[in-house]
């Protein structure tokens, strides 16, 4: 096992009617700012439970912070944040909302020029406004952990602090009962490619670590496709396992001592910024060809995996491998998301311009060694097509 610090201060509120708790857990005396997203909050309830929570406080709301959170809307709520004297920020909905207002906060407290060196120069986040957060999308992990994704003219970039962690975070698994069907899929998938980002690299003998990822991933595979079936659909125990197992999924725990990937993610990013592919659908359309093209240097774990994950036992190491990448296929399809590139649209014309976007964004050596080169991303992209 590698070497770690850890530690997750997130306070989880979980369960049915625990938004009420936001009321004790912001200090009465801070001016808040709930932000939130394009109105899903108001039309599920959440937005009136989160009001009579807040009855006594002083609050303001800056709303329309779109999926994938904008630099340009971001920078928005500075104004209200000066005119108001904003100390406290609650975000309310899902990752967009929550990596949002991380921005948002360490905006705020920003001494340099320009808080997009923050992202672009990776300078360190020295002071943040406190957050809280009601996630309504169990996907990213983002209601407890430090990451942070912005885009700005079309381009991805992530930061990451302690400092713009939530606080506090509430999960009601009733309130994701509003979810569609493809932002159902979309939390499930995501959150299994995390985990598989943290998993799938090579052994360093972390047994706490891959246990609980092995469990956490069966948890999706049993439980994600009940959210999506009519009879099991409502089912609070099916969204509370999904609920819990995505913030678990990335909230630091199965990544600490243990060699993480991450290529997937930096590979899907640029569907999303070049064509819009939804997060979690880009990462269901790398990371089957990616499995495939880094097969052998990922033996040791994808056969772990499958044994471990798919109960696979039989035929040699090459078979098994190839039936485990063929059951998480499977997995995706069950789950309603592309699993390749045509899925969506992209044909070979646009790979040339996908892989001129990795290189831009410095991303040529991807990976849990960094030996993904540009050459190995363009072979996995046109394995996925
Ligand atoms: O904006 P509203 O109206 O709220 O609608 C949202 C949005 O349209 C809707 N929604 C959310 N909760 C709902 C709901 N609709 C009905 N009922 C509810 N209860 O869902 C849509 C998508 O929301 P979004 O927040 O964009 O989804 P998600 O949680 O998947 O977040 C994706 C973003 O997180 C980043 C992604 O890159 C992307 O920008 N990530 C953040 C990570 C982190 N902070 O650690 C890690 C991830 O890998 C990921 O990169
Ligand atoms: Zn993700």
């Amino acid at each position: 096992m590698l070497n770690f610090n850890f530690q997750n201060p997130t306070h989880i509120h979980f369960g049915e009617g625990q938004i009420s708790v936001i009321t004790k857990e912001i200090p009465l005396n801070a001016r808040v700012l709930v932000v939130y997203g394009g109105g899903s909050i108001k039309t599920n309830g959440v937005f009136q439970q989160v009001s009579d929570a807040l009855a006594k406080h002083t609050w303001f709301e800056f709303s329309g912070i779109e999926p994938n959170p904008t630099y340009n809307t971001l920078m928005k709520a500075q104004d209200i944040i000066k005119a108001e004297n904003i100390d406290y920020l609650l975000a309310v909905g899902g990752g967009s909302v929550v990596d949002g207002a991380k921005f948002i906060a360490a905006a705020a407290e920003y001494e340099g020029e320009d808080p997009w060196d923050i992202i672009v120069k990776q300078q360190p986040v020295n002071k943040a406004l406190p957050i809280g957060a009601v996630l309504t999308l169990p996907a990213t992990g983002s209601e407890s952990n430090g990451n942070s994704v912005v885009t700005r003219d079309g381009t991805k970039i992530p930061f990451s602090s302690p400092l713009v962690r939530p606080l506090f975070a509430v999960l009601d698994p009733s309130v994701t009962l509003s979810l569609s069907d493809r932002q159902i899929s979309n939390g499930v998938v995501d959150a299994f490619v995390h985990i598989i980002e943290q998993y799938l690299t090579y052994s360093v003998n972390g047994k706490v670590q891959d246990r609980f990822s092995e469990g956490l991933l069966q948890t999706l595979i049993e439980e994600g496709p009940k959210a999506l079936a009519p009879a099991t659909k409502d089912d609070l125990e099916v969204r509370a396992n999904i609920m819990w197992s995505a913030t678990m999924a990335l909230n630091g725990l199965i990544g600490a001592g243990v060699p993480q990937d991450w290529a997937t993610h930096m590979i899907g990013h640029e569907l999303t910024g070049a064509f819009g592919v939804d997060h979690a659908r880009s990462l269901s359309i790398v990371l089957p060809s990616l499995m495939q093209v880094r097969r052998e240097q990922k033996r040791e774990k994808l056969l772990q995996y499958a044994e471990r994950v798919w109960h696979i036992n039989e035929g040699d190491d090459n078979v098994r491998i190839d039936q485990a990448i063929k059951l998480t296929v499977e997995f995706f399809k069950q789950m309603q998301v592309p699993t390749c590139l045509s899925d969506v649209g992209i044909t070979d014309k646009d790979i040339d311009l996908l892989v001129a976007r990795l290189e831009k964004h410095g991303m040529n050596a991807l990976g849990e060694k960094g030996d993904i080169t540009l050459d190995i991303s363009r072979e996995i992209l046109t394995k996925a097509l």
